[in-house]
C-alpha cells in the first residue's frame, strides 16, 4: 500500500463512522504505529464574511439570554427551531454527527466547543452583510429564487464534545448562491465550522454537501471544483473530497424524513 492510499484509508476510515464488530476501527488503526503519521487533518478554509458576532444579525437570536456570552454561543444544537418560538425551519432536514479527533494520536479531544453557522434553505444569511441580491434565477432551471429571511431558521449555534469527543448538530440543507452570476459563480451548499479544543489554536473551516436527496446535488457537486473558497484555500482534490460529507436518509427513526451524515474533525494539537 502506497503512503498515499494509507493516508487516503485513514480518513475515509474516519470519515465512516467507524464502529464495527464490536471494536472500532478507529481505535484498532490508532494502535497502529502509522496511525498519526498519516492522519488527515481537516483543512482550513476561511471564516466568510459571516460568522455572527453581537451586533452583526438583522434578527437577534439568543437563546441564552445572558448578554455576557457572545451571540455566536447563545444557542443550541438543534437549528431546526428557535426555542420559544413556534413553527419550523424551511428546508431539507439533516443531522451532522461525528467525533473532534486529536490529529497526533486519534484519541478523541473532550469539552471542544464547536460553533456552526450557515445560510438558510434560500440562501440567506441572518447578517447585516448580506444584502446582495434578494432573488436570482436558478441556474440550471431558471426558476426564481427567493433569498428570504426565514424567522423560524436559527442561523448558528453551538455544540461541545463529551467525553467521548463526539457531537451534533440538527439543522437543514443551507441554500446555494450567487457570487457573481455573470461570472457563473455560486457558492455551493456548505456549513461554516469554528472548532476550538481546550489550550490548542481553533480551527476553521467548512463542509459541503453530496446525496441523492440532498436539494440540487447535481448542481452542488458541479458548483464544488470551481468554488470561490476551495480554490482560495488550495484544497487539493483529497482535501476536497474530505470536506464533502455524504448524507443518507436516516433509518433509524430518529429523525423522520431527515438525512444523516457523519464527519470527524481531525484537529492538530
Ligand atoms: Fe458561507
Amino acid at each position: 500500500m502506497s503512503n498515499d492510499s494509507e493516508h487516503w484509508s485513514r480518513r475515509t476510515l474516519l470519515k465512516q463512522g467507524i464502529g464495527l464488530c464490536g471494536f472500532t476501527i478507529g481505535g484498532l488503526i490508532a494502535s497502529h504505529s502509522w496511525a498519526a503519521k498519516f492522519i488527515q487533518i481537516t483543512p482550513r478554509q476561511a471564516l466568510g464574511p459571516f460568522f455572527p458576532d453581537d451586533g452583526d444579525e438583522v434578527e437577534t437570536i439568543r437563546e441564552t439570554p445572558d448578554t455576557r456570552i457572545p451571540i455566536a454561543q447563545a444557542n443550541d444544537q438543534d437549528l431546526t427551531f428557535i426555542n420559544g418560538r413556534q413553527g419550523t425551519a424551511k428546508g431539507k432536514i439533516i443531522r451532522l454527527r461525528g467525533r473532534v479527533l486529536d490529529a497526533k494520536t486519534s484519541n478523541p479531544v473532550p469539552d471542544t466547543l464547536i460553533i456552526m453557522w450557515s445560510a438558510n434553505a434560500s440562501g440567506r444569511y441572518n447578517h447585516k452583510g448580506d444584502d446582495g441580491m434578494d432573488t436570482f434565477p436558478h441556474p440550471i432551471t431558471g426558476e426564481i429564487i427567493h433569498r428570504a429571511h426565514d424567522e423560524h431558521f436559527q442561523y448558528w449555534g453551538k455544540a461541545i464534545t463529551n467525553q467521548q469527543g463526539h457531537y451534533w448538530f440538527t439543522t437543514i440543507v443551507p441554500g446555494f448562491y450567487p457570487i457573481d452570476q455573470k461570472a457563473g459563480l455560486y457558492r455551493p451548499s456548505h456549513l461554516h465550522f469554528k472548532i476550538m479544543p481546550p489550550n490548542t489554536p481553533q480551527l476553521v473551516t467548512q463542509l459541503y454537501f453530496r446525496g441523492k436527496q440532498i436539494p440540487n446535488n447535481d448542481l452542488n457537486q458541479e458548483l464544488l471544483p470551481k468554488d470561490v473558497v476551495v480554490r482560495d484555500a488550495q484544497l487539493t482534490q483529497e482535501e476536497l473530497e474530505s470536506v464533502i460529507v455524504d448524507y443518507v436518509p436516516d433509518t433509524t427513526g430518529e429523525l423522520p424524513n431527515g438525512l444523516i451524515g457523519h464527519y470527524d474533525f481531525i484537529v492538530p494539537r
